[in-house]
């Protein structure tokens, strides 16, 4: 598929008037994406578990026909609450999306949203967001046209999230999602996500999130900020060609099953991402000293009990626990009475993979 194909080429075809409805979930990398090029195409191959439990809900609601001129006439609610600070990002998305999505000019619209977790937990809400959004947008165009194949509609959904927010077009469909072109996985792009093509071993496909909150607070460095230190970053040819090569390594560790590959590999890849806000310039520390009280934790419990756990880390302090459902009984005992202690507020999330 050309993504030529994904321009909407009848703009005199418009979706009825009312409420366009969607969901889509928050999704953690394995393989982290760090840098990009062009229209937010990734510098490496990454890949993710797509969780169960946090999720953005979105409604688009065309409230009326208008003449198109050069704007976007709509409004942005999160939790029923009209938020104006929403919709500069939201904009720069539409107008990226413009050529794919040409009848939102003729509408106002309002965007209504909610996450199902606090939006204040340091929890990205732009990949789940952006997909639900990219979901509401392409429910239009298919109400103009049921023709549009099962295929053409998941890719282009990524498609259209891409453009919002990189990591969003992995929220799109899929419970472990690859994104980017790699040599070593069938039908990748770095246009739109795709489901992994592989088996997964059983022992990877029951898997438990447990978002320990570190630092409720704002990100000190946006995510926008954060891809564009990799351009002139010392170590940024490593960095992309050691992801390309852990796509690699993951492929093989998916498919034996093997716990201690996959922490080490997991681990490393969150580390890495850290070590590159480490030596930008300007740099950054993320992580805060309770980040790395519980690694340290997590470290002598794997070391003296051989508990199967592991971390990883997103652009922020907050740890993701990750175990396969058969630690969970040792772990939730662990997070409650050796981990709970470093969580701001005493505040974990408990999430989940099952495919
Ligand atoms: O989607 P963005 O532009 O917010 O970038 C997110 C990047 C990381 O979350 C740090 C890593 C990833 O691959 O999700």
């Amino acid at each position: 598929m050309n993504t030529q194909d994904f321009i909407y080429k009848t703009p005199q075809l418009l979706p009825d008037l009312g409420s366009y409805r969607a969901e889509a979930p928050s999704n953690i990398a394995l393989v982290k994406y760090w840098g990009k090029y062009g229209e937010q195409l990734p510098k490496n191959t990454s890949i993710s578990y797509t969780l169960d439990n946090c999720k953005t809900k979105t409604e688009v609601v065309l409230k009326k026909r208008i003449e198109a001129d050069d704007q976007f006439h709509f409004e942005v609610y999160l939790d029923g609450e009209l938020k104006p600070a929403f919709k500069s990002k939201i904009e720069t998305f539409l107008k990226r999306i413009e050529t794919y999505t040409p009848f939102l000019k003729s509408f106002e619209f309002e965007i209504h949203t909610k996450n199902t977790f606090p939006h204040s937990s340091g929890i990205a809400s732009s990949a789940s967001g952006m997909a639900a959004l990219s979901k509401c947008f392409m429910a239009m165009e298919n109400s103009v046209k049921p023709e549009l194949t099962d295929e053409f509609i998941s890719k282009k959904t990524s498609f259209l999230a891409r453009l919002g927010s990189g990591s969003a077009c992995r929220s799109t469909g899929g419970k472990l999602v690859v994104w980017g072109k790699h040599q070593d996985i069938e039908g990748s792009s770095s246009f739109f996500g795709i489901d992994y093509p592989y088996e997964v071993h059983a022992n990877f496909r029951a898997f438990q999130d447990s978002i320990l909150l570190i630092d409720e607070g704002q990100k000190q460095v946006s995510s926008s900020i954060g891809h564009d230190l990799m351009h002139g970053h010392p170590f940024a040819e490593q960095r992309f060609q050691q992801a390309d090569d852990n796509i690699s390594k993951l492929k093989s560790i998916l498919s034996s099953g093997n716990f201690d590959e996959f922490f080490a590999l997991v681990e490393s890849e969150a580390l890495s991402l850290h070590a590159m806000m480490m030596t930008s310039s300007p740099y950054f520390i993320l992580m805060k000293p309770n980040t790395l009280e519980v690694i340290n934790k997590i470290w002598e419990l794997r070391k003296s009990e051989g508990v199967q756990v592991g971390f990883t880390l997103d652009a922020g302090a907050n740890v993701h626990l990750l175990y396969p459902n058969a630690s969970s009984a040792r772990v939730r005992k662990f997070i409650n009475e050796d981990l709970i202690q470093f969580c701001q507020g005493e505040k974990v999330i408990h999430d989940q993979i099952q495919f």
